[in-house]
């Protein structure tokens, strides 16, 4: 591994956010110092930096090799960090707060002037989020900052769901990374644009477009998330995200139909994978099967994606093939992770 060392401290991923614990303490000051430091969210792991330092947040896009014009998420412990950095909150974007925070939904908001220039890549808004994870909540305290975090993963791999995912790609590259333990939905939060007169949903996750609008009515989605030809909203989303080494190709159709593809490719030499489910693991012959939660229960697929896709990478396969889900509720999430590390290759039957 390159450059510094990186701290690990363990903390116990139940602790009560209101109490003061030393490891906390310690990371809290490292971001003091604009060093930064990976942690436990609710949704995956975060590269944490101070929010206000140009200096830390530099360090944040340089650690993940992020280009420069994706900006950050600022994450926050409660509401009056909130106002100080943005012009004002929108009535809607207020529902949201009051409805789904602290939890898995980040709100792009107007201003935000008063956090560093590179936060926001140049955009006159600023995307602000409150973690449901009692040791994110824990060191955003203790370091009385805001946190500029992104996914704490190299920029373009699949999101960290453990300590381990994030040793494996930052080790060296970091000050720190609190461990505790597994996050808990597994996707990235859901991103929604409050800043203008209509909420919209510019990257799905965690919390449903239909959660969304049972608090404010009508929701839109940018529809650069359904047509390549639309410049996305948010910035980030253009990016090729949470691609294994080996290719990843979608399979519109039955696991036999599935299992086809795989028995041409395999008589022409080529080792391969398949991300399957509980449902049909016991079905697939391949070299690397692997079960990726339950089609009974999507949340559970949500659950293990990142760590299927990182799986792969311990294996030797040449090609990935993968089961497709359906577009509701937490699917809709699931569909857009694995759209992307599929670079949008899918055979359809
Ligand atoms: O669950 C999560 O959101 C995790 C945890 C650590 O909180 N963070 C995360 O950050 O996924 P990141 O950087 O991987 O994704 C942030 C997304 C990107 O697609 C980015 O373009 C978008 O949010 N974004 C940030 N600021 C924005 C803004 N002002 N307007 C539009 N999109 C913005
Ligand atoms: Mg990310």
């Amino acid at each position: 591994m390159e450059g510094i060392h990186t701290n690990v401290w363990y903390v116990d991923g139940n602790v009560d956010s209101e109490k003061v614990y030393p490891q906390v303490v310690e990371a809290a000051e490292c971001l003091q110092r604009n060093e930064v430091v990976a942690f436990p969210t609710e949704t995956v792991y975060g590269l944490g930096g101070n929010a206000l330092s140009e200096e830390a947040v530099a360090k944040i896009f340089s650690a993940k090799g992020r280009p420069a014009d994706n900006p950050l998420i600022v994450h926050v412990a409660s509401r009056p960090h909130v106002e100080k950095l943005v012009s004002h909150i929108p009535k809607q974007a207020d529902k949201l707060m009051n409805a789904f925070w602290p939890g898995p939904l980040t709100i792009v908001l107007p201003g935000g002037k008063s956090v560093a220039s590179n936060v926001t890549a140049g955009l006159d808004t600023v995307a602000i989020r409150m973690p449901d994870h009692p040791v994110a909540l824990a060191l955003l305290k203790a370091a009385n900052l805001p946190l500029a975090a992104p996914s704490a993963n190299l920029s373009g791999k699949p999101s960290p769901t453990t300590a381990k995912h994030v040793i494996h790609d930052l080790s060296g590259r970091i000050a720190g990374i609190v461990d505790g333990g597994s996050t808990g939905v597994g996707l990235e939060s859901t991103v929604v644009d409050c800043s203008g007169d209509h909420v919209t949903i510019l990257r799905p996750g965690g919390v449903t477009k239909e959660q969304l609008e049972e608090v404010v009515g009508e929701v839109n989605v940018d529809p650069a998330l359904s047509d390549e030809g639309q410049k996305p909203k948010s910035p980030g989303v253009k990016y090729t995200h949470y691609a294994p080494t080996a290719p990843v190709t979608l399979v519109d159709g039955s696991p036999s139909y599935l299992q086809s593809i795989v028995d041409k490719r395999r008589a022409e030499g080529k080792k391969i994978g398949v991300l399957a489910t509980e449902e049909s693991t016991a079905t697939y012959r391949a070299d690397v099967v692997i079960p990726c939660g339950t089609r009974a229960d999507l949340i559970s697929v949500a659950n293990r994606l990142y760590d299927v896709l990182r799986q792969f990478d311990e294996s030797d396969v040449d090609e990935i093939y993968s089961e497709m889900f359906t577009h509701e509720g937490v699917g809709a999430a699931v569909m857009n992770r694995l759209s992307k590390a599929a670079s949008n290759r899918v055979i359809k039957e």
